[in-house]
């Protein structure tokens, strides 16, 4: 099996900031409700921009970050739940805007936790020997599904894309992966219909819109019980421990279900790396962002540990143990 390292990194989010404040001029909420609750205090919304646009940004930011031509990467895999279109994929639509023709390409549904499966297929890609250079992305345009009448699920949510170069390397920077899925129950718990079943030949039409609906608390449960366990899972058989990790880097859902997260780890807060308050919960692309800036800002040395934890609708979770490698 090779080895495979994260070579490069890159995000993207829109210009547009929308406060808490802004928020209450079209939902009965208020700033103090908003930050309480969740840490939130503003998220970024596109003003037409959409979701490969915003994946091709961070794609060509990780793609200089990285030092490499885009006809290396023989792999392009987005997470998303709000791709531009059924037909064609978003990977697809990114691949001719990057000049990647070298790329197979393809989209895949996993909600939150969809840059911690992406990440995964690129590294199985690569260990296998079927590819020697992936594009990973996570990337939302949630602002397009998000249900603007309904207090208790628009203030969440922004959009935002965030990517990652992976490469075949004489070291090790994926130390492991965990991943999970649990179906039962997952439309009610959270959901997005796509279009209904119509066709000429049936005289049901279902009327069904295509708007995000969730049952907070049902999520706020299953997140503060899967954050830990996958943060243990992700450390079995390794020989470190999480007292070892520079920096958790969670999916930016929700501020109490990150310090939950943290007193059942027994470990400080401080060690989850935390930007929800700017961008809200991007969904697939909240851990690619956060992983850029910190790659930005110089937070990473070579040989630092971490570990990327992702949950969500799917149910989905996951989460990877990494070795930074950029020195
Ligand atoms: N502004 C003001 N009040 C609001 C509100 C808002 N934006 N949204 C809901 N409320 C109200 C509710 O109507 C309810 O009022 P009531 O008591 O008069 O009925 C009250 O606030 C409490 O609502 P509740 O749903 O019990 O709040 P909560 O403490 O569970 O917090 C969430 C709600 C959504 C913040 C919380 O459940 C959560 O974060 N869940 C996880 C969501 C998540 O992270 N999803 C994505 C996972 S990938």
């Amino acid at each position: 099996m090779n080895n495979v390292k994260i070579i490069g990194t890159g995000s993207y989010a829109p210009d547009r900031i929308i406060k808490n404040i802004d928020l209450s001029k079209i939902v009965d909420t208020n700033d103090e409700w908003i930050s309480t609750r969740t840490g939130i205090k503003e998220r970024r919304i596109t003003e037409g921009e959409n979701t490969s646009f915003l994946s091709t940004k961070a794609a060509l930011q990780a793609i200089k970050n990285a030092d490499i031509d885009p006809l290396d990467i023989d792999l392009i895999v987005v997470g998303t739940a709000s791709p531009d279109s059924f037909i064609p994929s978003t990977a697809c639509l990114v691949q001719a805007e990057i000049g990647a023709e070298n790329a197979t390409c393809f989209d895949i549904s996993a909600a939150c936790t969809g840059f911690v499966y992406a990440l995964n297929i690129g590294t199985q890609f690569i260990k296998t020997g079927q590819c020697k250079t992936a594009l990973v992305i996570g990337a939302e345009v949630l602002s397009k599904i998000v249900d603007w009448s309904d207090r208790s699920t628009c203030v969440l949510f922004g959009d935002g894309a965030g990517a990652a170069i992976l490469q075949k390397s004489e070291d090790n920077g994926i130390l492991s992966i965990y991943t999970g899925s649990d179906g039962r129950n997952a439309a009610k718990l959270l959901g997005c219909s796509a279009v209904p079943v119509n066709n000429p030949f049936i005289n049901t039409i279902n009327e069904q819109n295509s708007l995000v609906t969730m049952s907070g608390k049902d999520i706020f449960r299953f997140g503060t019980k899967i954050v830990p366990k996958c943060i243990e899972e992700v450390l079995k058989n390794q020989d470190c421990k999480v007292q070892d990790i520079k920096y958790i880097v969670p999916h930016q859902a929700n501020m109490r279900i990150i310090d939950s997260a943290a007193k059942r780890l027994d470990i400080d807060s401080n060690k989850f790396y935390i930007n929800l308050d700017k961008y809200g919960n991007t969904s697939a692309a909240s851990i690619p962002i956060a992983l850029d800036e910190m790659n930005k800002d110089g937070l990473l040395k070579k040989g630092d540990k971490i570990i990327l934890v992702g949950f969500g609708g799917g149910l989905t979770f996951g989460s990877a143990l990494i070795e930074w490698m950029i020195n």
